[in-house]
């Protein structure tokens, strides 16, 4: 069995992160998102892997390279326009050949892998099989209406909702998917849209079966949805100091400090993670904050937040919460008058003042 991971998209909810970076290589927990799929794929037994990449091709191939790393071997898929995932399905043809495959939606995040699921598609062997989760708001996602195991119909953000299980990023396919997808119109998106692929083998006798999972999931396709990822993951670290901390600092619950990293005069509340050769000087690092590599942090306070590598927070008299702060980044304070708000913010910026 193969695995698909689409990573081309537009990521327009994500800007303006995504004006300058891949979704899917923004570091939860400080790893990239990526690379917890393509680790959930390792440990189903999948080593054959096709990376659909579009606009931040060359970011991803730099960062994944060849998949030796994670024991895979990588081949890239070049989609040309984010023209939906049924779209980068038929795209990677070529690469798929006959066999069956796992999708699998780069910016998701499955906290208990895969493995489980692809074992009972390879006990039934069934044409798809789709993962599902119970959810709150089903009338916010694609929706699966099932009889026993099976699939019986799809339905995208159903004013009443069929079922409470929702589609979770995660596929597996037999080569009909390819029939399928060639079948479809797009959507009034103007998409190729995988659950009317679905609903096409379903329509067409073919068997799609269900695996519901209970662990936690999650899309990132929204800042929210990422610092709510980045708190699941935190919670999981086990605790390890590589780095110094001074006598005047207090590192109390679920912390992590990486190699180089630096902690003066501050206080570290987990669940937190502070990167490599970061600095946090005269500071409070409130829980659920992840600090990527060669950040400056100096007498400023920041909670429930992701701050991106080289960014400076230097003398920032409010504290800093729900953020997602993008790489190179200065958020500093007037050193002189007039002590006035000063913004450079890319397109598709928000601040909130207080
Ligand atoms: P989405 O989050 O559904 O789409 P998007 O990335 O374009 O984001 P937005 O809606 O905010 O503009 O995509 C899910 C995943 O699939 C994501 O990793 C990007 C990838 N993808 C492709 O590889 N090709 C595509 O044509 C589309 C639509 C998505």
């Amino acid at each position: 069995m193969k695995g698909l991971v689409l990573c081309g998209g537009a990521g327009t909810r994500l800007r303006p992160i995504t004006h300058t970076m891949a979704k899917q290589l923004v570091p939860v927990a400080n790893k990239p998102i990526l690379f917890y799929g393509l680790e959930a794929l390792k440990d189903a037994g999948i080593e054959d892997v096709g990376i659909v990449v579009g606009d931040t091709k060359e970011e991803i191939i730099h960062v994944v390279g060849d998949g030796s790393r994670w024991g895979l071997d990588v081949t890239y898929i070049e989609q040309e326009k984010p023209l939906g995932l049924a779209h980068a399905v038929l795209v990677s043809k070529g690469y798929l050949s006959d066999d069956e495959f796992v999708m699998y939606l780069g910016d998701n995040l499955i906290k208990d892998g895969i493995k489980s699921c692809v074992e009972q598609f390879e006990r039934n062997h069934p044409n798809s099989q789709i993962l599902l989760a119970h959810v709150k708001n089903p009338e916010q996602f694609g929706v699966a209406e099932i009889d026993g195991n099976k699939v019986v119909r799809l339905v995208e953000k159903p004013r009443i909702p069929p079922s409470d299980l929702a589609l979770v990023g995660v596929y597996i396919f037999d080569r009909n998917i390819l029939e399928a997808a060639k079948s479809i119109e797009p959507s009034w998106r103007g998409e190729l849209e995988i659950t009317d692929a679905i609903q096409w083998l379903i329509d067409n006798n073919f068997k799609v079966d269900s695996h519901v999972i209970d662990g936690w999931w999650k899309d990132t396709g929204r800042l929210e949805d990422m610092l709510e990822a980045n708190r699941i993951m935190l919670e999981s670290l086990e605790p390890c100091v590589k780095g110094s901390i001074d006598d005047r600092s207090m590192v109390i619950g679920r912390v992590v400090i990486e190699e180089g990293a630096e902690v003066v005069n501050s206080t570290i509340r987990g669940p937190a993670i502070i990167g490599e050769r970061t600095k946090v000087v005269n500071s409070f690092i409130g829980p659920f904050t992840s600090i990527y590599y060669e950040v400056e942090v100096s007498n400023s306070e920041i909670e429930h937040s992701i701050i991106l590598e080289k960014s400076k927070i230097v003398d920032i008299p409010v504290r800093i919460e729900d953020s997602l702060i993008g790489q190179n980044v200065e958020v500093t304070r007037a050193k002189q008058k007039p002590f006035s708000y000063k913004f450079m913010l890319g397109d598709n910026s928000g601040v909130v003042i207080v």
